[in-house]
């Protein structure tokens, strides 16, 4: 058995991109690296949790100690996140595409001398709100980010409510922030009691003390 302030608690992590085909060799994908979700499940098992770490093709290696999943789409990661419960806390650290395209062909689209091909997008499932509105079994403690570029705080608390999470961990990835793809992180942690604007820090220890306040949630 594990030690630590997360023994005995079961804890999901959603991490990196979605990747959404378009034929077999193309693939509609976002620049999430997956580096703050893979902190966050290092940290998690770190403190004793058993994690179920469903990660998109991150650039990261996913970290030790943590049972992994991997999965390519948001349909996919839905299905393995709902495979994945019951659990204690969840946390949705990837970037999931909001869109798929409708009908990918399974076929390589070939040029033609009739123009260019029309991409239909259907939909993606919201698995934060999909988990977070369950009303059988859902986990105690449920965790969103926000990537924003603007009106950091103001959109990750309308975000919070719209999703019915308990928490939202915002950060701004305006690109001259570097945080996306990034080591460190500077994030607000929203919730009910109002919002915390957290220090620039590595995302290592963002995830730390996550970690550390998921635990004293979980208590
Ligand atoms: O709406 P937005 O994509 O900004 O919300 C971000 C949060 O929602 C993240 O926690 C992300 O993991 C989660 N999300 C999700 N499924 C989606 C879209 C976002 O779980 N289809």
């Amino acid at each position: 058995l594990r030690a630590g302030p997360l023994a005995g608690k079961r804890v999901l992590v959603t991490s990196g991109p979605t990747h959404e085909p378009i034929d077999p060799v193309r693939y509609i994908a976002n620049r999430s690296s997956g580096a703050q979700g893979t902190a966050l499940g290092a940290a998690l098992a770190a403190s004793g949790a058993e994690v179920v770490f469903v990660t998109g093709p991150a650039d990261v290696a996913p970290p030790a100690g943590v049972q992994v999943v991997r999965v390519q789409t948001a349909q996919q990661m839905l299905e393995a996140v709902q495979a994945a419960l019951p659990c204690d806390a969840a946390v949705f650290a990837a970037a999931v595409a909001d869109w798929r395209v409708a009908s990918a062909s399974d076929r390589k689209l070939k040029k033609t001398r009739d123009g260019m091909p029309k991409l239909d997008f259907a939909e993606n499932p919201d698995i934060l709100a999909t988990v977070s509105q369950m009303t059988q079994g859902r986990p105690a403690l449920v965790v969103g980010f926000a990537a924003e570029t603007n009106d950091v705080v103001e959109n990750a608390t309308a975000k919070r409510k719209r999703k019915g999470c308990d928490w939202i961990v915002a950060n701004d990835v305006s690109p001259e922030t570097g945080i996306m793809g990034g080591t460190e992180n500077a994030v607000h942690l929203v919730s009910d009691a109002g919002v915390e604007d957290w220090p620039r820090m590595g995302k290592d220890a963002v995830a730390q003390e996550l970690a550390a306040r998921i635990a004293a949630a979980l208590e």
